[in-house]
C-alpha cells in the first residue's frame, strides 16, 4: 500500500524550488510524492522538470480565461483532478483571492524570498539592500487569503554581508529555500506540523514564531 501524502506544486517559472522537491521525494522513504505540477505559464521551466520527473502537468494560462474567477475556478478543478492532500506554491506568481486558500487551509504552504514578515511581495532581495538589512532569507508559511501573512513554519536566514548585488542575494537565499521547502514538506506530511484556529503546533506544541533552521546543519 502507497502510504505517501499525495503533493500537488504550482508553479510559473524556472522551478528550482519544484527541483529541490523532486529530489527529495525521489527517495522512496520520503512521506510525500509529487502527483501534479500546474503551471499558469505555458512555457514555465518548471513544467519540463516536472515531466522529465515523469510528473503529470496541467497549464491553466490566465490569457485563457474571461476573468479571474474563471482562471481561480479552473486552478482549483485542475488541484482537484490530483486528490492531492497538501498543495505547494513554488514561485506561482499568482495572488488567490478566491476561496482555495480556505479550501486547503493547513494544507497549503508558500516559500517566499524574504524573513517575513519582512518584504512581503516582490523585489525582495533588492528590497533588503536598500533597507541595509543585515540579515536576510527565506519563510515557508502557510497560505491564507491575505498574501504572504500566514503563519511561518520554517526560515533559513543568511548575513547579508557585502552582497550588494540583489541576483547575487536571490542565488544565495535560493539554496537556503532549496533545504528548507523539503523539511517543511517532511514535517507536514509526517503529520508532526498543523494549522488550525489554534495556530501552528509543532509536535503538538505552539510554534509562535518560525523555527529558524542553520542550514549548514541540515547539510550534514
Ligand atoms: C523563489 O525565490 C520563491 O521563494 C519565490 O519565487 C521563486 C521561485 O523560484 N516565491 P523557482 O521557480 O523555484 O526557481
Amino acid at each position: 500500500m502507497n502510504s505517501r501524502a499525495r503533493v500537488v506544486v504550482l508553479l510559473s517559472g524556472s522551478g528550482s524550488n519544484l527541483q529541490a522537491l523532486i529530489d527529495a521525494t525521489a527517495n522512496r522513504t520520503f512521506p510525500a510524492q509529487i502527483v501534479g505540477v500546474i503551471s499558469d505559464q505555458p512555457d514555465a521551466y518548471g513544467l519540463k522538470r516536472a515531466a522529465n520527473a515523469d510528473i503529470a502537468t496541467r497549464c491553466c494560462d490566465r490569457a485563457d480565461f474571461n476573468n479571474r474567477a474563471e482562471f481561480e475556478e479552473a486552478i482549483g478543478e485542475a488541484i482537484a483532478s490530483f486528490a492531492p492532500d497538501f498543495v505547494l506554491l513554488a514561485g506561482f506568481m499568482r495572488i488567490l483571492r478566491g476561496s482555495l486558500p480556505d479550501r486547503y487551509s493547513g494544507r497549503m504552504l508558500n516559500i517566499h524570498p524574504s524573513l517575513l514578515p519582512r518584504h512581503k511581495g516582490l523585489d525582495t532581495h533588492q528590497r533588503a539592500i536598500d533597507a541595509g538589512d543585515i540579515e536576510h532569507g527565506c519563510t515557508v508559511h502557510f497560505v491564507t487569503r491575505e498574501l504572504d501573512a500566514g503563519p511561518g513554519l520554517i526560515q533559513a536566514k543568511l548575513d547579508v554581508g557585502a552582497t550588494a548585488d540583489a541576483a547575487h542575494l536571490a542565488a544565495r537565499v535560493l539554496e537556503l529555500e532549496h533545504q528548507i521547502y523539503p523539511l517543511a514538506l517532511r514535517w507536514l506530511a509526517e503529520g508532526r506540523v498543523s494549522h488550525s484556529a489554534e495556530g501552528v503546533l509543532l509536535d503538538g506544541l505552539a510554534l509562535p514564531d518560525p523555527v529558524v533552521m542553520d542550514v549548514d546543519a541540515l547539510r550534514c
